[in-house]
């Protein structure tokens, strides 16, 4: 088995190209990015991921006509509801990250009940960005330490804990073709590697993510540093600087 990364963020991209290209409305994307959603999600558990933070909903998705975004939010309301017994049988936390205050209030009710219910999950933490928007999330942890007093200029998720900001991610992977992380995980993402997949997010298989673990698996992360001893060739000395 490959290393898998311990905190995988995915941008699930591209639900609209899926339906459009096939003479469908949107909206048949985003049903089927949901059923996609669900499959990746256990197959993350199975593989060992312990922390998956999905973009569900951007805060600039505001800017899409109401009855998409309607039809987004009953969405994860149904399926926050349907979910829940595997959520619980599988072990898995469920938080939801993001602004609340715009969301409608029966989907409020539905991510409270599901955050209370799964709070003792221990296999993988799972959350869900909605009404998400990283630059805010910083802003606003920003905004509370110097509320604080503290005058620091960092941002520690401990002295901060309703902030919105995550454990470091390893791995943003992002369907749909586009390269670019559009306002996700900016702070967390500092040193995490990207992966960028063409196919759009429904069509998204367990077979994608074993090539994007496998290739996550070789990949060699130094943090500033240089690269381990052993993995380093012993220099050559050049000969214009070799002793005669
Ligand atoms: C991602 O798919 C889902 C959301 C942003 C809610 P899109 O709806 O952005 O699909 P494309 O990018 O238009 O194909
Ligand atoms: C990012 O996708 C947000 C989600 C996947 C939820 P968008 O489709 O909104 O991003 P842009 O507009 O292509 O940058
Ligand atoms: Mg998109």
């Amino acid at each position: 088995m490959t290393r898998v990364p311990q905190h995988l963020a995915l941008i699930m991209d591209g639900n609209g190209r899926w339906a459009t290209g096939k003479g469908r409305p949107r909206w048949m994307g985003h049903a089927r990015g949901a059923h996609t959603a669900r499959e990746v999600v256990s197959y993350c558990a199975q593989r060992g991921v312990e922390q998956l933070t999905l973009y569900a909903f951007s805060s600039d998705n505001w800017k899409r006509p109401a009855d998409e975004v309607g039809f987004l939010f009953d969405l994860f309301a149904s399926h926050l509801e349907r979910q829940l017994d595997k959520l619980l049988k599988h072990g898995i936390r469920l938080s939801v990250i993001g602004r609340r205050d715009r969301l409608p209030r029966g989907l409020c009710d539905a991510i409270e009940a599901t955050e209370a219910r799964t709070a003792h999950g221990q296999r993988m933490h799972l959350r869900v960005a909605v009404d998400y928007s990283s630059r805010t999330a910083m802003q606003e942890a920003f905004t509370m330490g110097e509320g604080r007093g503290e005058g620091r200029s960092d941002v520690r998720s401990d002295v901060l804990p309703n902030a919105n900001i995550l454990p470091p991610v390893d791995l943003v992977l992002r369907t749909g073709g586009e390269r670019r992380l559009s306002d996700f995980l900016l702070w967390e993402s500092a040193y995490a590697e990207l992966a960028f997949l063409d196919v759009n997010f429904p069509d998204l298989s367990t077979a994608d993510l074993d090539a994007v673990f496998a290739d996550y698996a070789k990949r060699e992360r130094r943090y500033g540093a240089v690269p381990a001893p052993a993995e380093v060739s012993a220099p050559t000395t050049p000969a214009i600087l070799a002793p005669r």
